[in-house]
């Protein structure tokens, strides 16, 4: 007998990271979009938004009508960091597991939906970045402060990234917190080219080491979100960090 397919619906899936982390969910067997959520090709099919071919997936500007239709498994958002805090919290008044790609979403936000998932015994993942490449960066950067304490958090991305610090950043800076190093500088470019680059430098006597990971494509993040998507199934908290969906 056949497995039951883990069932999303893709907010956002329409943008710049939406459409190349939907591509990578539609590739895969065990996991079947329903439907997605953008506003301007609302009332359109998902594969003619996307410019791949009628793929009969509808697209709606309604996240509760779309919850409420299709009872979906699983809300995977990349949408706007207004926008996500109120989709992931439907999703979980639903019984839905959020899986939140959206950063700079307000902190009391992210505590509502914990309150939430913890009342329900649900999991979500609130990742900011959901590359391998940036799962190991912090590994590796905690270590090399315990050597190198004195360190700078720069990040690049393109021109049309509404938050800054990026939520990667941030991340990375409240985990160097948490092992003693407060106050972690983190510098912001936002120029035209970039997709989402991190490197942390730190300084040594006569000796600097830099640690980088660059996003050069919006795939990047793909099998990182089918990752979460399977796992979230699996988990009754919130996590906020790749590694943690892996142990
Ligand atoms: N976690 C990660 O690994 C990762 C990686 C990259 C980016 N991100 C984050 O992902 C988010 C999206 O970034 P992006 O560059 O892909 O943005 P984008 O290109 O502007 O795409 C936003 C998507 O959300 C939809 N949307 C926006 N407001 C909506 C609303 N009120 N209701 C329904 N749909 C709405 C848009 O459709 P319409 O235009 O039709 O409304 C579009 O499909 C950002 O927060 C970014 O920081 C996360």
């Amino acid at each position: 007998m056949a497995l039951a397919k883990i069932r999303v619906v893709a907010a956002g899936a329409t943008g710049k990271t939406g459409s190349a982390v939907t591509q990578a969910l539609l590739g895969e067997d065990d996991i079947q979009v329903v439907a997605a959520v953008a506003r301007r090709s609302a009332g359109s099919d998902l594969g003619q938004a996307l410019g791949t071919g009628f793929l009969g997936i509808p697209v709606s500007d309604n996240l509760d009508a779309v919850l409420a239709e299709h009872q979906p498994d699983v809300l995977v958002d990349f949408t706007a960091p207004h926008v996500a805090g109120p989709h992931a919290l439907a999703a979980v008044t639903r019984g839905v597991r959020p899986v939140v790609g959206t950063t700079g979403i307000p902190a009391e936000q992210i505590q509502r939906l914990e309150q939430e998932c913890a009342r329900r015994g649900l999991g979500a993942a609130v990742i900011p970045n959901f590359s391998f490449g940036i799962m190991l960066l912090a590994e590796f950067i905690l270590r090399a402060a315990e050597v190198f304490p004195n360190l700078e958090i720069i990040e690049k991305h393109h021109q049309t990234k509404v938050d800054a610090p990026s939520g990667t950043a941030l991340r990375l800076a409240q985990r160097l917190a948490e092992r003693g190093h407060h106050n972690v500088p983190v510098h912001s470019v936002r120029l035209p080219g970039f997709v989402a680059h991190h490197e942390v430098i730190f300084g040594g006597t006569g000796e600097s080491l830099t640690i980088r990971h660059d996003s050069i494509s919006r795939a990047s993040f793909g099998p990182g979100v089918v990752l979460a998507v399977r796992r979230v199934m699996e988990i009754d908290r919130v996590v906020y960090d790749l590694a943690d969906l892996l142990s």
